[in-house]
């Protein structure tokens, strides 16, 4: 029997959610679920701040996406940062929007609408100045600083389409993006801070620009002041450019379908996708969801210490809470800088009422005991999310007993970059929850549970999980290649779009999602390409070949396991294991590491040449019980040596 955690009193009252109780949230879910067009009209009218407000709602669908991608009220024009700013000047000018907590404890800042909108429109005019122009793309490659939000929105505001890249991605990860999207100006700074220590941003900008052509021009903040190598042709610094540009600006127009963003992820082959969201659907879905989830309310302290490189950021530090005119807090350090207290010092300080973080955080901050989260107050706390892998019921009750007291609501958020927003997840204060489970689909979010050969399983079910119908914050497109953004999602069990994910329903319809079942691995709650690992590795001369899963870590999540094929001639040894770990790192960023390198004779191939990852995947984890028909193999005796190989 499975322990459900009822809603504690205390965190009901108050609330105004759309589905404050569970026989609303099954009424609106299948409002939304019979006339989608209706539910998704009346959200976006209600929240949204459009010139021209849409009167359609969807066209295209999964059916037809090879032809052309769906839409979402295409009849529609706005612009989102006039949702994110130019609004809350009327009702709540000096509201704090953007609370800044620097690298070191104490070291914060704040900025109001009213300021943060002021900011927004310099930058514009800024940009504008600098040659950008509506449709170009703009890469944002920066820290945790309140000007990487402002670089987004004032991309929005006139119509570029910025691309976050997150700060800890390498030289030739940056480069790679630049030239995928042809990025005109890149937005950076000298150094980010990150736990006592400095990122070099400009520098490693710098060395990606070498064998980029389309960018014109740099614009750099100056965070730390440190010495630079400057381009006087191509570099220019933020505090020249923006403090001095004229603090109106009128927002280009945007039609709902114009692309907002690019975001980069990783994929089961290949480079990383570009993945693109849309104006009007993307701001409609984050602002819904944002509000809906966590329970919004006027006076809540909102704290996602996620980074803006990655779509949680985007979508949960930026648009979604401006979007609904809350208190963002955004945070420039890590959870154990200056030492493991640190959140929950940031939460009696800065009086945090919901407060979002990753399973990986939570289980690192677990190990270090309860001593530090006690000798903080959190009353303050009424909400807690968690986001970016399976949270394991221990830390699930950590993050329940010990975090909350028992007194919040804790909301296990099931999403992924290409969904834009979250799909799966409690509504706070309402939905029971049990802890390790992402529970019920919001309205307009059909989950189909299949099996492997795409049937719709029924019931309590194990399988993969994929979804049915589109919902506005859907991504639309890869950048530059709708056909890879069609094969990689609906083509493996069509008429659906697959998450990727492994996901088990049980008797009370509640979704357990178990981890991705592709070549995606998650890393402490970064998600990365095995293929990206792989052509890293053979990259280098003694290596020959190489076959890179995860394994259950238990910090982490999974941790990367490298079985590595010798070129003949060339002998393991220490230094080849740092070159192995060099070469991740040059290729993929500081993000990346091997956790285990075994050195085998051979992969495990079928006759016809094809590595069976099966198993290398359960060797790493530890079951070679498990293997299963290794009868198609073209050389059994590699399986052997792989497992007396193995390494644990
Ligand atoms: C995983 C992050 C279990 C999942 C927003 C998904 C989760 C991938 C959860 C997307 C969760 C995210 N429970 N697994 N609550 N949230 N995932 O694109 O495997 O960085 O496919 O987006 O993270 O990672 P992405």
């Amino acid at each position: 029997m499975q322990t459900t955690y009822p809603v504690p009193a205390r965190v009901s009252e108050g609330s105004r959610n759309i589905a404050n109780n569970m026989a609303a949230y099954r009424e609106v879910y299948s409002l939304a679920q019979s006339d989608p067009d209706r539910f998704w009209l009346a959200q976006t009218r209600e929240r949204i701040a459009w010139r021209t407000k849409p009167t359609v709602g969807l066209e295209g669908g999964y059916a037809t996406v090879a032809e052309q991608p769906f839409r979402w009220f295409s009849d529609g024009v706005l612009n989102v940062t006039e949702s994110c700013l130019d609004r809350h000047l009327e009702s709540h000018p000096d509201k704090t929007a953007i609370l800044w907590e620097g690298d070191e404890p104490g070291d914060t800042r704040t900025l109001s609408y009213h300021e943060l909108h002021e900011q927004v429109c310099r930058a514009a005019n800024a940009l504008r100045a600098l040659g950008a122009q509506k449709g170009d793309r703009i890469i944002i490659y920066m820290g945790m600083v309140p000007e990487a939000a402002v670089a987004m929105l004032a991309c929005a505001r006139i119509g570029a389409i910025h691309s976050v890249v997150f700060g800890g991605f390498s030289a030739d990860s940056l480069r790679d993006r630049i030239n995928d999207c042809q990025s005109k100006i890149i937005i950076t700074q000298d150094e980010g801070m990150r736990g006592g220590k400095t990122i070099a941003l400009k520098s490693v900008t710098d060395d990606a620009l070498e064998g980029t052509r389309s960018i014109e021009k740099v614009l750099v903040y100056r965070r730390t002041g440190c010495d630079l190598a400057w381009d006087e042709s191509r570099d220019v610094w933020w505090h020249d450019a923006v403090d001095s540009a004229d603090p109106a600006h009128e927002a280009e127009p945007m039609a709902a379908e114009d692309p907002l963003f690019i975001l980069y992820t990783s994929g089961s082959t290949g480079t990383p996708k570009g993945v693109v969201h849309t104006c009007g659907g993307y701001i409609t879905y984050t602002a819904f969801t944002h509000a809906t989830v966590f329970d919004l309310r006027p006076d809540d302290v909102y704290a996602c210490v996620a980074d803006v490189g990655w779509i949680t950021g985007h979508s949960y530090i930026v648009y979604g809470p401006l979007a609904n005119g809350a208190t963002s807090l955004m945070f420039e350090s890590v959870p154990t800088y200056p030492d493991a207290g640190r959140y929950w010092d940031m939460i009696e300080r800065h009086q945090v009422t919901i407060f979002y973080t990753a399973p990986t955080a939570i289980r690192a901050l677990a190990a270090r005991g309860d001593d530090f989260v006690s000798r903080y107050d959190r009353s303050s706390l009424r909400v807690l999310g968690t986001v970016g892998e399976p949270i394991n019921p221990d830390a699930w009750r950590w993050y329940y007993d010990v975090v909350g007291e028992g007194r919040c609501t804790i909301v296990d958020t099931w999403w992924q970059t290409e969904t834009g927003g979250i799909c799966i997840t409690p509504i706070a204060p309402t939905t029971e929850t049990k802890p390790g489970s992402a529970t019920l689909p919001l309205p307009g979010i059909v989950p189909i549970i299949v099996n492997e050969e795409g049937q719709p399983l029924f019931g309590p079910a194990q399988g993969r999980l994929c979804l049915a119908h589109p919902w506005p914050g859907q991504a639309r497109t890869v950048w530059g290649d709708h056909p890879r953004y069609v094969s990689t999602y609906f083509e493996t069990y069509k008429p659906f779009y697959f998450t990727g994910d492994g996901c088990r329903r049980d008797r009370d319809g509640y979704y357990w999602i178990t981890g991705r079942v592709d070549d995606v691995l998650n890393v402490a709650g970064h998600r990365m390409g095995t293929a990206e690992f792989e052509a890293a590795l053979v990259s280098i001369d003694a290596v020959a070949e190489a076959g890179v899963v995860g394994f259950p870590h238990a910090i982490k999540g999974q941790g990367v396991y490298a079985y590595v094929v010798m070129q003949a001639g060339h002998e393991p040894s220490e230094a080849m294991e740092q070159q192995l770990q060099d070469a991740v790192r040059k290729a993929i960023g500081a993000h990346a590491k091997i956790d285990r390198v075994q050195v085998v004779p051979g992969l495990p191939k079928t006759r016809s040449g094809k590595v069976m990852r099966r198993i290398l995947r359960k060797v790493a984890e530890g079951q070679p019980e498990a293997l299963g028909d290794i009868s198609t193999l073209a050389d059994p005796s590699v399986v052997e040596a792989i497992i007396a190989g193995a390494k644990t």
